[in-house]
Formats: structure tokens, sequence, C-alpha cells
């Protein structure tokens, strides 16, 4: 039999490491429809309605895949014929955003502002008077690509004065930062459950107000991606339409009763700041300059700028890093030239000091000398690249 090396920590934005207990889960096969199953979607539907505050007012709609699906399914579902979308971008999940609306045909327009301060809401309220076909907006709360945090409130506060539905990508956020529907005028709400809810891949959540969502019936021009038939069928029977990825639906709802038991959001919240925290100065105490002020980035991932030094190369330092266990996020991206350490998942300070003092060691034997980075480096939106995905040099004969 085939033994395999223990894997990586995983020290990204998501996908995370997972604590045993939800890992464990997976190992039993459940029945499409079989009771536990059943039992499992029913709970992690009203746990993730009781995160968002919004008992009596909305519902949390499953869909199998990542967070992309679930951000096109609530663009197919939400915006009817007629419509048109405003999307907010400031970094690359913005702009898969605008990737969607070109795919699906959906009529939008882009709002686009500085990938390293966020947009005000005056930048809004003047995209929205100067066009009044628009009908929806969507933003990202945290722009994962550099860490940014999106003023969300003051956006679903003019979106509920100017009666535009506000739909938000908080697949980097949910389960950590709080995202109360009531306070925040959201209408719809796009989450991962392989983020700060620290469960697998493979299942997506839209929490939507009742109301909006009742009057989106044969929007979707799409059978799966039909939030609106999925939510209907989802609530009758706590089940899926098609058949659910079981053992992943299993693990989600351990990895929900784990976060209950954690002290739910806030106290991971609590846990991400120390970490984040605990990351950032140990780096800066060794030179390093991260990307944003602290006030306005999110404990979700650290954004460094690269090394001003001619011996830094991203990939020979992703590979090295891999070489120790440490898993950080596989590209650099282009804006202001930075690498990305996530926070989240089942990690600790513990880890945090380590990833630290390996970046240190790593880069030392790589023969960087200078840890600090250029000052003004700026660079547009535009310039902003996707993420690449490195091999380890043991796996590329595979
Ligand atoms: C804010 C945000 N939106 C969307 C996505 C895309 O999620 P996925 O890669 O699961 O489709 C990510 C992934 O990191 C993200 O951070």
């Amino acid at each position: 039999m085939q033994t395999h090396p223990p894997s990586s920590l995983l020290l990204t934005p998501g996908p995370v490491s997972l604590p045993m207990s939800t890992k464990r889960t997976m190992l039993e096969d459940h029945a499409f429809g079989g009771r536990s199953i059943v039992k499992d979607i029913a709970f992690a539907r009203r746990y993730l309605v009781h995160l968002a505050n919004a008992a009596n007012l909305g519902t949390a709609i499953p869909l199998p895949g990542s967070g992309t699906y679930a951000n096109e399914a609530a663009i197919q579902t939400f915006v009817p014929e007629g419509g048109k979308l405003l999307v907010h971008s400031n970094g690359v999940y913005g702009d898969t955003l605008v990737s969607i609306c070109r795919a699906t045909g959906t009529p939008h327009s882009v709002l686009r502002t500085s990938p390293v301060s966020p947009p005000s809401a005056e930048q809004f309220r003047q995209a929205l008077c100067s066009d009044p076909g628009i009908t929806h907006v969507m933003m990202v709360h945290c722009e994962t690509s550099s860490g940014l945090l999106n003023p969300i409130d003051q956006v679903g506060r003019l979106c509920r004065e100017l009666h535009k539905v506000f739909i938000v990508d908080a697949v980097a956020t949910f389960g950590a930062l709080p995202l109360d529907m009531r306070r925040l005028a959201y209408d719809v709400l796009v989450l991962s459950s392989n983020k700060c809810l620290e469960g697998p891949p493979g299942l997506a959540w839209v929490v939507a107000n009742r109301g909006v969502l009742g009057a989106c019936k044969g929007n979707a021009r799409s059978l799966c991606l039909d939030l609106w038939d999925q939510n209907q069928h989802v609530a009758r029977t706590s089940c899926f339409r098609f058949t659910p990825p079981t053992h992943t639906v299993s693990a989600v709802a351990q990895a929900l009763r784990a976060h209950d038991g954690e002290g739910g959001s806030a106290a991971r919240l609590e846990r991400y700041r120390r970490n984040w925290r605990c990351l950032v100065e140990r780096m800066r105490s060794f030179g390093f300059r991260t990307l944003l002020p602290d006030t306005i980035a999110a404990p979700i991932a650290a954004v460094f700028r690269e090394p001003d030094d001619p011996a830094y190369d991203f990939d020979a330092f992703y590979l090295a890093m891999l070489e120790r266990g440490l898993d950080i996020y596989p590209g650099p991206l282009a804006v202001q030239r930075t690498f990305r350490i996530g926070c989240i998942g089942t990690v600790t300070e513990h880890d945090m000091r380590r990833a630290a003092d390996a970046v240190r060691e790593t880069l030392t034997a790589l023969g960087v000398r200078a840890f600090g980075a250029a000052r003004a480096r700026p660079a547009p939106v535009a310039s902003i690249v996707p993420n690449r995905c490195l091999v380890p040099s043991h796996d590329r004969a595979l």
C-alpha cells in the first residue's frame, strides 16, 4: 500500500487545515436523502441563519461547488431580465464577479476603486445616481487578494435608501466577522464552507432575504444554479434537488458544531485576530512591511510586500516553505508585489510564529539579505493578475 507524507499545514485563506474531528466525519458513507444527511442539512441551514441573525427574515440555501459557483448562482437568480447590476471591484475577486456577468450576459456596470484603500459611499452614490437603470449592487466584503475590508455597512445603508437589492460576497469572512442581516442591510450573502467556517471544500451557501428570493422564480438561465428552485426543494425535503456531496455535507455539519463549541463567530474572530497580530508583529520585527495599514486589513490573511532584494524569487521561496510543511498561498499578486499568509483554519499563534520564523530562515538560505520593500510601488487595479499554481519539484514528474 502506498504511503503518503503528512499533509502540509495550510496557511492559505481557504481551503484551510481542518481539525481531525471534522475530517473523521468523512469516513462514513451516506445515502442521498438518508436520515443523517437530511438532519445535517436542516441543522446547517438553521445554524447559518442564526449566525446571520436572519431568523424569520432569511433562508440559507446550500449549493454544491465553491464560492464562485454561489456567486454565479446569486447573480443568475437575483438579477432579473430587465435588471442591471452595479459590480464593485478593487481586486481579483471583484474582477471575478465582473467575469461572471460577462459570461452569463448579465447587464452590468463596474465601479473600480483603488486596491489599497476602501471605496467611499459617495463613489457608490455617484455611480447609482448617474445610472437609474441599476437595480442591484454587488461587492466583496474582504477582498482576499489584498486583505482589504470593504465598507459593506455604508453601502448597505445606501442601497436601502435608494431601493437597490444588495448582494455581498462574504466568502472569505462569514463565520468570523459579524455579518448581521438586520444591521448590515444586505439582501443576499454568499458564503463558503471552507474558509472561516473551517469545513472542507465542495459546499457553498447563500443566505437570502425570503421576500427578495420569493420574487425570483424563473430568473435563472441555469437549472443547477437556480437558487429559487434549490431553496423551495430544500425547504420542503431538507435535501438537494440533485445528489448532494454527502461526505462534505456531514463534515460541514460537524464543522458548524465545532464553530458553536468554540464560541461562535466572535470567538473565532478573536483567535484569527490573535493569529494575524502575532504573525504581522513577528514579520515586521524581521523587517517585512504589510501592504495595508492595520486599520483596513482583515485578519483573514496577512499580505506582505515582497523583499526588495535581487535574490528574492517567489517560486523558490514558496517551494522551500512547502519542503518545511508550510503551504502559503501559491501565487504572488502583481498588486504592489506581495505574498500572502493565511491566518484561518485550525491554526494558532504557535503556527504563526513557526511560519514567520520559517519565512526568515528560508529567505536567508536563498540569499535574501534585506526583507524590506521599496517604498512606493503604485499599481493600477488592472495589473492584478490571477494566482498561478506551483507544483513542488518532487511532484513534477507525475
Ligand atoms: C472573497 C472571495 N470571493 C470568492 C472567492 C472564490 O472562492 P472559490 O475559490 O471557493 O470559488 C474567494 C476565494 O478565496 C474569496 O476570497
